[in-house]
């Protein structure tokens, strides 16, 4: 689809329309485009220092200026964005951001239109509702996902989404707390604890922000830290199966985790935004673990699972037992911060989501997830064939390729220049995913076909 430049409408930001397939190319097309059904995508770009004649007397938000170039994904697309600007004629096929691209189930979507339709007649008519969701659809995530490990309905908030809600736990932690990641990890838990004052400034030489736990997992331990050398924090992000480099931890690994946290008084921030990818046993909660509700919150998402990236519809469960230093529960804090800072998931999202747990939601979910699995399998065997050592793929829509000795943003440009295809440098992730790239199994099958064949021809 046509890439046009709106710098008259938009300023500071660019806008990318994208069409139907995620093949895109920049011929030249004009502004009737607006008015057809195609998608735009504002992409900011970090705004230039311009020349202002007045300025306000209002200081800069000292932690914002902490924040490293721009967020990763923005700067990947601003990249792609340039790439088609030299090439026009190519057709850029993106596995890099982790979005999903195969249409939502009917049976899904006849849902939402019912609640939509259905906002048009007095008696269907509702407004705002519970800033916690829907009793009925809190009911079904606690019944589906937690059915016999002691979650209750009223442990379950319903969110926009998972990384909406990774902000609201910042805000809930506050700025004193010291936190870990995995190092690779999704890059909105760093970003989110400088931007809530909890990190020292970037350390260039190692590429990290002081005050931030880096947990590195790599081919050697098997993804999972070596917490032996880990140092005590207040909160500890754990993300599995983990994006990027596509582990899942096994039940072992989330028992020593579950007693490391246990052991220094932390709280696990578990993002198991990926748990219906996982094909063999390990666990698809956090709660699976004996001891878990006493130290551990979960978040997830409908995004990986229904195509919802757009609808926006996602949970986070806070157990009654959690409980601050004080005997607070984390719970009852937390839900002053969604009365306070959300009103609630759209109700039409909300009929979406108790539509994907009904039985013939969790049929086409099973489906979605089955097909990204199929185009998972496409991708691993095509850089295995190449002789490239491949990780993660198994429980998670993510292949983790190994480039050593190598900088990852050097092989996305490679990857770029001669295949014309996106993908993600694994540096963008944390320091020890230098050296690696996340390719992305979401996109329609020609086009992970076409890539396969591409890769094949690039490396061959
Ligand atoms: C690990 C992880 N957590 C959370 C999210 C965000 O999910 P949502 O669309 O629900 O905000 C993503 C999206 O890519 C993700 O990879």
């Amino acid at each position: 689809m046509a890439l046009l430049q709106l710098s008259a409408h938009f300023s500071s930001s660019s806008c990318a329309f994208f069409g139907d397939d995620d093949v895109l190319s920049s011929t030249s097309k004009t502004l009737p485009l607006l008015r057809r059904n195609v998608k735009c995508r504002c992409i900011a770009e970090p705004v230039e220092m311009m020349q202002t004649v007045y300025k306000t007397k209002v200081s800069r938000n000292e932690n914002m200026a902490k924040l490293q170039a721009g967020y990763l994904f923005p700067e990947i697309a601003r990249r792609r964005e340039v790439h088609m600007l030299k090439y026009p004629e190519a057709k850029v096929i993106s596995l890099g951001i982790g979005d999903t691209t195969e249409p939502i189930p009917e049976v899904i979507t006849s849902a939402m239109a019912e609640r939509s339709y259905a906002l048009s007649t007095v008696a269907g008519y509702s407004g705002y509702g519970a800033e916690q969701g829907e009793k009925n659809l809190r009911a079904a995530i606690a019944e589906t996902y937690y059915g016999n490990l002691g979650i209750q309905e009223t442990d379950i908030f319903v969110s926009d989404g998972a990384k909406c809600d990774i902000s609201r736990l910042q805000i809930l932690f506050g700025s004193n707390v010291m936190m870990a990641v995995q190092d690779p990890s999704y890059p909105a838990y760093v970003d989110s604890s400088v931007i809530m004052g909890q990190t020292g400034p970037f350390q260039k030489d190692v590429e990290k922000y002081g005050k931030i736990e880096y947990m590195k997992c790599t081919p050697e331990n098997g993804f999972f830290p070596d917490l032996s050398t880990v140092s005590k924090t207040d909160i500890i992000f754990f993300c599995s199966p983990n994006n990027p480099t596509g582990s899942a931890a096994t039940r072992e690994q989330l028992v020593r985790l579950v007693q490391f946290a246990r052991d220094n008084g932390s709280i696990i921030v578990y993002d198991s935004a990926y748990a219906m990818y996982i094909s063999d046993d390990c666990p698809r909660s956090i709660f699976e673990i004996p001891g878990a509700k006493e130290v551990a919150i979960e978040i997830s998402s409908f995004s990986k699972y229904a195509g919802f990236t757009g609808v926006r519809l996602g949970w986070t469960v806070i157990p009654k037992q959690l409980v601050f230093s004080d005997g607070f529960p984390v719970a009852k804090d937390f839900n002053r911060i969604v009365c306070t800072t959300f009103n609630g998931a759209s109700n039409i999202a909300q009929a979406g989501g108790l539509e994907c747990l009904s039985p013939q939601g969790l049929k086409a979910m099973h489906e979605v997830v089955g097909f990204y699995k199929e185009n998972t399998d496409i991708v691993v065997d095509t850089f295995k064939s190449l002789g490239f050592k491949v990780y993660g793929g198994r429980n998670a829509p993510y292949a983790w390729v190994h480039f050593p000795g190598r900088s990852s943003w050097d092989v996305f440009e490679e990857i770029l220049e001669k295949a014309h295809l996106v993908t993600t440098p694994g540096s963008g992730f944390g320091p020890a995913g230098e050296g690696f790239i996340r390719v992305s199994a979401f996109g329609h099958r020609e086009n992970v076909l076409e890539a396969s064949k591409r890769l094949k021809e690039l490396y061959m």
